[in-house]
Parts: structure tokens; C-alpha cells; sequence
């Protein structure tokens, strides 16, 4: 299974050096924590691995990825859209087991609904609900802080601020998924905190 996610990722790349300019970082990051997260709390990796490979590869469509706004809800609806069929092809290609390439395609195609008002599919979905985690959590990180404090045009100070206020993923309203993603949120806040000396 290990070579199938390689190639699955190799096949996602040029998508992801025409989208938008962290993902390739952001991928790197996911692919590395699913490996932790499925070992340890037994969650599915042949279903939460190519997800989170293959999730934004739909930002491939957009025309200026440098100075979109990702955060608005048509771009997030294309993106969505245009992942699930580029995941369609890319998984068909490499002959990904078929009931696992639907769910897979599925959740592609949904993975951003929290910001159309969807929240449950998260909660009562472990899969899905840790995914949302990684994909949330990315921004606690390093080089996740940096890039998307640029999009948001916030400083240090003030985007450390959001991340703290910010309880649990998709606006506090959703409970983390597992206790490994809760306590990475506590890491990570902390690291950010004593790397841009905001110690209170
Ligand atoms: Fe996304
Ligand atoms: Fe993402």
C-alpha cells in the first residue's frame, strides 16, 4: 500500500505546483501525521491517506493561485468539485480498491463543508472528523502560521490571537476527533507562542 500512496502523491503533484503556493508543504505535513494519527488511535490509513493527499488538488484550477482568496465560498465549492474528479481519475489510474476510491472521491468532494453550514458529517465521521482536524491544525504549524497569515494579512500577534481563541476546529464549533489532534493543537500553540516570543 505504502508504493500506491507514493504514486498517488507523485500523480497529485503537478496539481498541487499550479494551486496554491503552501500546499505542497501542507500535503507533506498531513501525509506525515495520518501515518501517526491512524497508527495510534486505528483509524483507517488506505481511506484517510489518499484523502489527505489528494483533498486540494483542485486548487489547481485557479487562474492567480498567489493572490486568491481561498477563503471565499465559490472558490471553496470549485475547489472542492474539481478535486473529486481530478481524485477520480488519479485513483482510477493507479487501480485503488473501488470501495475505497468512492468513499475517498466522496469525502474530496465534501471536505470544506463546514463552510456552508455542515458541521455533523464531521462529528459523527471519525475519518472524516480527524481529517478536518489535520487539515485545521496545519495552520498551527510552522510554515501552515506563516503562509496563512499572508493570506489573511495578519501579523504575528494577531494571528497567534485566532489560533488561541479558537478552542476546537471550524469556528469551536466542532469537538477534535481524537486526543492526539487535541493535544497537538496544545503543542503547537505553544512552539508558535516561544518562536515569536509572545509569552504573556
Ligand atoms: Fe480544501
Ligand atoms: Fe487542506
Amino acid at each position: 500500500m505504502k508504493l500506491l500512496y507514493t504514486k498517488i502523491w507523485n500523480l497529485a503533484k503537478p496539481f498541487y505546483k499550479k494551486g496554491r503556493p503552501m500546499d505542497i508543504d501542507h500535503i507533506q505535513w498531513m501525509m506525515k501525521m495520518v501515518k501517526i494519527v491512524c497508527k495510534k488511535e486505528g483509524l483507517d490509513e488506505e481511506i484517510l491517506m489518499p484523502l489527505a493527499i489528494l483533498h486540494d488538488v483542485g486548487y489547481a484550477i485557479l487562474l492567480d493561485p498567489v493572490n486568491t482568496n481561498y477563503y471565499k465560498k465559490d472558490v471553496r465549492k470549485a475547489h472542492m468539485k474539481t478535486g473529486e474528479e481530478i481524485a477520480k481519475k488519479i485513483l482510477a489510474s493507479v487501480n485503488y480498491p473501488k470501495d475505497k476510491s468512492k468513499r475517498i472521491i466522496k469525502y474530496v468532494g465534501i471536505h470544506d463543508n463546514w463552510a456552508f453550514g455542515e458541521v455533523e458529517i464531521y462529528i459523527n465521521d471519525r475519518i472524516l472528523g480527524t481529517f478536518k482536524d489535520l487539515d485545521y491544525l496545519w495552520i498551527y504549524t510552522k510554515k501552515g502560521f506563516d503562509a496563512i497569515k499572508k493570506v489573511l494579512h495578519k501579523n504575528e500577534a494577531e494571528m497567534f490571537k485566532q489560533l488561541k481563541d479558537e478552542v476546537s476546529p471550524i469556528y469551536g464549533k466542532k469537538p477534535f476527533s481524537t486526543s492526539l489532534t487535541r493535544t497537538l493543537r496544545e503543542i503547537y500553540l505553544q512552539e508558535r507562542k516561544i518562536e515569536y516570543n509572545l509569552l504573556e
